[in-house]
């Protein structure tokens, strides 16, 4: 019998990752995946725990919830709930207690006994918390043969390589709820990404909390993430190889070297800082200085010239004075990012910034961000107005918003509308930008590919 499956996913790509994979875990169970809650059989919600609006949404998503339970209850029909995810890992139990429509609670480590969790679940009719399973065996569940596998959703798809955390900054709760730092082997990562390819994948991502802290095992050795990216991208049909989250410590000379050499790697860095004081950068426990943070950002440049920086920033974390601020500020200015995420420190249960003096106040938390938020705006458009007559490669990924449209993504990952035949879809083209809009680029075709023609033709003639 074929039961419906809605999952919904907050967070970061580590989360996203890991609710397709539970999909595909649940697929071999007869589960199918809709895109709307109303009729679903079972509703995962794949939760984050990193500020507390983002573990709050949980609780009012888990009121909807109810009713579409009880909706269903009146028809005769059972749905079951499960919460998963970092507020599942880091509240556990509570949230049975805070929201009795939840049949299950199943912690990131645990993903690959959903189905066992699930039959059980039939079985009985307790509430059960499974979150102690030994994180290796999560890695064992992603592409098991014969059973569940990898699908590919498309032109793009993340691999996860690396998960959790060993550095405890000291505003952050990833390594209480992802455990420690733990990298998957090499072969299984190549495998997967042989089959993503295969499928008719394009551009891979590869995911991690630290993913530059990559030390995973393969062929009898252990390897960098920057080796990782080299084998990884003679991939046949790979075109386009990135990797997120990276630490500005972890940054190493093999990685470095990957930036100048692999033409694949994607010219764009997610490298966040959070603060562009020593002061703060300490009290973070970030362990590098403003100084180190920018003679990294060099070196990747002189290897890789065209590279484009991104960045995630904190705002009033304890003790931040207007002479620290005005640090931050000027380090958007000093490294001129193409676009950066910027929140309000959120002080975090369990975290030692929670419990440090010198809270700062909601309110002068808001005016920074504010201030920021417009450095990085004015920063981001600059590099966007700068893209106008260059001609770059373009995935074209889907439709896209005009009729003869297709929408896809430049090498800085921003959104690009192209007038192409629908033919062109998953290939990677060269486009010139003639537009600049506020949340695309609009381009048409080249005449002249710019890169080497191989990677406009399919898969089969790459002889994949
Ligand atoms: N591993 C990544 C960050 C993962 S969390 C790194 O080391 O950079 C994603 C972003 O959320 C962080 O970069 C940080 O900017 C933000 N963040 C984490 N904890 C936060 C908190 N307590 N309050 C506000 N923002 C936070
Ligand atoms: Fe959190 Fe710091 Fe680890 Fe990033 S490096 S996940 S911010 S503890
Ligand atoms: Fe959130 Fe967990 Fe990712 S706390 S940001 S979903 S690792």
């Amino acid at each position: 019998m074929t039961r419906k499956l809605y999952v919904k996913s907050y967070g970061c790509q580590m989360n996203v990752y890991d609710s397709h994979r539970m999909a595909d875990v649940l697929a071999p169970e007869g589960y199918a995946e809709t895109a709307a809650p109303d009729d679903a059989d079972l509703i995962i919600l794949n939760t984050c725990h990193i500020r507390e609006k983002a573990a709050e949404k949980v609780y009012s998503e888990l009121g909807r919830v109810r009713q579409l339970k009880d909706g269903a209850a009146r028809e005769g029909r059972r749905v079951t709930v499960a919460v998963a995810g970092c507020v599942a890992q880091a509240e556990g139990e509570e949230i049975i207690r805070r929201a009795p429509v939840v049949d299950l609670v199943v912690g990131p480590q645990s993903y690959h006994k959903l189905p066992d969790l699930l039959a059980r679940k039939d079985r009985e009719e307790a509430g059960i918390v499974e979150t102690e399973f030994p994180v290796e065996d999560k890695f064992d569940f992603l592409p098991a043969p014969g059973k569940a596998v990898t699908r590919a959703r498309g032109v793009t798809a993340f691999v996860t390589v690396q998960e959790g955390c060993d550095k405890f900054c000291t505003f952050c709760v990833v390594p209480y709820t992802r455990g420690a730092e733990v990298s998957r082997p090499v072969e299984k990562i190549l495998d997967e990404v042989r089959n993503l390819a295969e499928a008719g994948v394009r551009e891979v991502t590869l995911i991690g909390q630290n993913v530059n802290a990559y030390h995973g095992e393969g062929f009898g050795r252990t390897w960098t993430l920057g080796q990782l990216l080299r084998r990884v991208a003679e991939t046949p049909g790979i075109a386009r190889l990135r990797y997120t989250t990276s630490h500005p410590r972890d940054v190493d000379d093999d990685l470095i070297a990957a930036h100048r050499d692999l033409r694949q790697l994607s010219p764009q860095l997610h490298l966040p800082v959070q603060s562009g004081s020593d002061r703060i950068l300490g009290a973070m426990n970030r362990r590098h200085t403003r100084a180190d943070y920018l003679r990294t950002v060099e070196r990747l440049r002189a290897a890789r010239p065209d590279l484009a920086l991104t960045s995630d920033f904190i705002v009033g974390f304890p003790a931040e004075t207007e002479a620290d601020f005005a640090d931050t500020l000027r380090i958007v200015d000093e490294v001129g990012y193409a676009g950066a995420f910027s929140f309000k420190y959120s002080p975090r249960p369990g975290t030692p910034g929670a419990n440090m003096s010198e809270q700062i106040a909601e309110d002068m938390k808001a005016e920074r961000l504010a201030r920021l938020q417009a450095a990085i705006n004015r920063n981001a458009a600059a590099f966007n107005a700068g893209c106008r007559g260059l001609t770059f490669d373009v995935l074209l990924e889907k439709p896209g918003r005009l009729p003869g449209q297709l929408t896809g993504r430049s090498p800085y990952l921003q959104p690009v509308q192209v007038m192409a035949p629908s033919q062109l879809t998953g290939m990677m083209v060269p486009v010139t930008i003639t537009d600049i809009g506020t949340n695309s680029l609009f381009g048409v075709l080249a005449e002249s590919p710019r890169i080497g023609p191989e990677f406009t033709k399919p898969l089969e003639a790459l002889g994949a």
